[in-house]
């Protein structure tokens, strides 16, 4: 649903303002991203946004990325200075080691606090990213029946709730929601491919025709398989694959709802996992 939200300037603002306000609150910030987009699912002034915040990058939907990838990037972003986990919130992977990630990457700083005899109390942690990513499965898995609910603590935004998940971590009650990265057609098309933005904003063939390409290029079997396809059909334009596969599935010239086909399949995983951002073509 909020995948639907229309990004206009003033949205930007408003939601840059709101994070940064909270901000201050919270000791740790979980980043999640999305395993078929481990770039171009993040927002674009992330870094100027959070400046020097401890951030805890979660690499979700790890049922529909590639492995290999996904450990490739794991590595890239520790080289950055990054922390990560690869979890699963919709079916509940990993997710149990956020806590205890999340006291490695605030090692010094509970280090510190202790040295100053400062009482050791939970960690404070937000969720942010952009629509889609899975940030309220990701709460919810978290949350499940600890509803008990901590209670406005002084300085934090009215309304806003903490929720303690056990005596090391309290959670923000909203996830923070950013916008993706609009400024880029490759990455427009990888965002709609996957459903991270609305179908509407792309054209639907241009969205299918660049999933299929990748699948062609990087997956050729799974392609043959799931549209008994030939290793020569492969050689064909993309278009004209497209045209093949609309004719094989019975679509006549219906082009339209093949595309559409299409994306939906790849988005459901029916090609199998897949990432759609290579490590080694950034
Ligand atoms: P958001 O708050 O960041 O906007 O995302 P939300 O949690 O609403 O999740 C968006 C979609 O992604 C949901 O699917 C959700 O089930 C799915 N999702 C979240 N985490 C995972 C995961 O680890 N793996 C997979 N495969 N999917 C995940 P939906 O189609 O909108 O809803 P539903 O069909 O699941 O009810």
């Amino acid at each position: 649903m909020s995948g639907n939200i229309q990004w206009f300037p003033g949205h930007m603002a408003k939601a840059r303002v709101k994070i940064q306000e909270k901000l201050k609150f919270v000791d740790i910030i979980y980043e999640i991203l999305d395993a078929r987009l481990p770039i171009s699912s993040r927002n674009p002034m992330l870094d100027k946004i959070l400046q020097q915040k401890p951030r805890l990058l979660l690499i979700n939907k790890s049922d529909l990325g590639d492995r290999v990838q996904l450990k490739k990037w794991c590595v890239s972003f520790k080289e950055q200075g990054y922390n990560s986990l690869i979890i699963n919130a919709k079916f509940n992977t990993n997710v149990k080691k956020i806590i205890s990630e999340s006291k490695i990457v605030l090692k010094e700083k509970l280090k510190r606090d202790e040295a100053r005899g400062l009482k050791s109390r939970a960690i404070r942690a937000m969720i942010i990213g952009i629509p889609n990513v899975g940030k309220s499965t990701l709460m919810n898995r978290l949350v499940g029946q600890k509803k008990a609910q901590v209670g406005n603590k002084p300085g934090v935004t009215k309304g806003q709730q903490w929720i303690r998940l056990n005596s090391d971590l309290e959670l923000l009650d909203t996830p923070g929601i950013l916008w993706p990265n609009f400024e880029n057609e490759e990455v427009g098309k990888k965002l709609a491919l996957t459903g991270a933005i609305k179908d509407q904003l792309l054209h639907a063939d241009d969205v299918a025709l660049f999933g299929l390409a990748f699948f062609v290029n990087h997956f050729p079997k799974r392609v043959m398989e799931r549209y008994s396809l030939t290793e020569s059909d492969l050689s064909l334009s993309t278009v004209d694959l497209l045209l093949l596969i609309l004719q094989k599935r019975g679509f006549k010239d219906d082009y339209e709802r093949a595309s559409q086909m299409i994306i939906q399949e790849i988005r459901a995983g029916k090609l199998g996992p897949y990432t759609l951002d290579l490590l080694e073509e950034v």
